[in-house]
């Protein structure tokens, strides 16, 4: 039998240098293309047999073997050798071993350039409706917290200043709002990787007749590729997903440091279960939020994958390079990183528990309800630029006094402007001041509801998995 060699034919009379060995081989991490791999194969090879390009028997053959070897690579019955340098060199040496001539027919039609490619974009494709399904997930989790707290109150924040009264379900459906966009970028990430590069060859197609469509469709692919330089040498839809990670990434840190904020001393506002806080080697009393400022922190590397693929790309000249090797990695890192971010924003939300008294006492310290006099006045003829300037002279007065703006007297209020009348009071009850943010998108209440509601049906698919 003729010993596998893999890339290197007898146009090579010896192996790699070692340190070569262990800079070339990608087999350390394009394991993970290795179901793709299979199936792209798989495609191949019943085509080729279709195609009366291969013995039509050996398409049988070569898929048994495809799969056994799949299985015993992945529970590590069969080992993988870096000096086959990749997933591909692996699989096929390892098929060839097996079925002998058949697995050596494998590649008929076909390089490793359009075979990663392909490859590359089935990952891309598999793992974006996999995160897009893990943010839905989270969605659901927060618009389950947000109907739990639509009767409950918090400052709303600008400048990280209390601002003005909101529902904390008004709050949470923000993030809402963040993720389902974050979702919509994955799935436009994933629609263009939805070219089936394969008949590409390593550059040059392929003299072969091959039918790319019939491949295209088995694997799921919406279509085929249309040059075959910019197929093998084309990283586009790496560096969409992981910027449609990267921002999903953005939006976890700003709930991450939300979370560290409300869990503080300071804020006192939430708390959050044992699992996923830590405690300090030395100062028993602390709680720290680990992973909150984790999901808060990761999101660096995840930019900085982004960053990396743009930078091997940039200026690689036609067509297929070893540098896009190098982008592999980035994507890996991108996908996995947000997927265990996603999972654990998941459990933190579902654990989280508010201190609804602290975060309401909070919107009744601040003056957070100023606007309201301006707009009591408003609403009684006066013009808002005054309105406001009699807000702000109250706000100072009661400041003098060390008092809440509700704690003061009609006779105040009234000694400020004679439209004030005692409905006043009632006018800054909190609840009657955020429901009167009656409008699409407002914390009035039976927005929020609508909100929820709206959030429920998209997600209602979520059950049925
Ligand atoms: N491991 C390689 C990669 O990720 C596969 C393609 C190798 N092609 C080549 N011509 N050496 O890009």
């Amino acid at each position: 039998m003729t010993k596998e060699k893999g890339a290197r034919s007898r146009r090579f009379e010896g192996g790699l240098a070692p340190d070569a060995v262990e800079v070339n081989s990608s087999v350390h991490f394009d394991y993970r293309l290795l179901p793709y791999d299979v199936a792209g194969s798989i495609a191949h090879s019943g085509m080729l047999a279709k195609q009366g390009i291969i013995p039509s028997e050996d398409a049988g053959t070569i898929k048994e073997g495809l799969l056994a070897v799949e299985k015993e690579l992945s529970s590590g019955k069969l080992d993988w050798d870096p000096k086959l340098e990749d997933v591909h060199m692996n699989v096929e040496a390892h098929l060839s071993q097996r079925i002998g001539d058949a697995g050596r027919r494998l590649h008929t039609g076909r390089s490793r350039n359009d075979q990663v490619a392909t490859d590359m974009r089935l990952y891309a494709r598999d793992h974006a409706l996999q995160l897009s399904e893990l943010i839905d997930q989270l969605r659901l989790a927060l618009v389950d917290l947000a109907a739990e707290h639509v009767d409950d109150f918090l400052p709303g924040y600008t400048h990280l200043q209390r601002a003005q009264p909101i529902r904390l379900g008004h709050h949470l459906l923000a993030y809402n709002e963040m993720l389902r966009r974050d979702k919509g970028r994955l799935l436009d990430a994933r629609k263009r990787a939805g070219e089936c590069p394969l008949g590409s060859g390593a550059l040059a197609a392929t003299t072969f007749p091959l039918d790319r469509e019939m491949v295209a469709a088995e694997l799921g692919f919406d279509g085929v590729t249309h040059n075959s330089l910019d197929a093998v040498g084309d990283r586009d839809f790496v560096v969409e997903l992981i910027a449609a990670i990267a921002l999903c990434q953005v939006h976890l840190s700003r709930l991450g440091e939300e979370l560290v904020l409300w869990l503080s001393q300071e804020f006192q506002f939430a708390t959050l279960g044992q699992s996923y806080c830590s405690g300090s080697s030395i100062m028993p009393q602390k709680v720290n939020p680990d992973l909150a400022e984790l999901i808060r922190g990761k999101a660096g590397r995840v930019i900085g994958d982004w960053v990396t693929v743009m930078t091997v790309l940039k200026g690689l000249p036609m067509a297929y390079n070893k540098d896009l090797q190098e982008s592999q990695e980035p994507l890996f890192d991108a996908v996995e990183t947000l997927n265990g971010g996603l999972r654990v924003a998941i459990g933190m939300i579902q654990n989280l528990e508010f201190n609804t008294e602290n975060t309401r006492n909070a919107v009744d310290k601040g003056y957070l309800v100023a606007t309201e006099v301006a707009d009591y006045l408003v609403s009684k003829g006066l013009p808002f630029r005054q309105g406001h300037d009699a807000a702000g002279a109250l706000v100072a007065f009661a400041i003098k006094r060390g008092v809440e703006l509700g704690q003061l007297s009609l006779e105040d209020f009234q000694s400020e402007n004679a439209l004030f009348e005692k409905d006043i009071f009632e006018w800054l009850d909190v609840a009657r001041v955020v429901d009167r943010r009656d409008i699409v998108g407002g914390p009035a209440k039976n927005r929020i509801l609508d909100e929820i509601e709206r959030a429920r049906t998209e997600l209602s698919y979520l059950a049925s998995l």
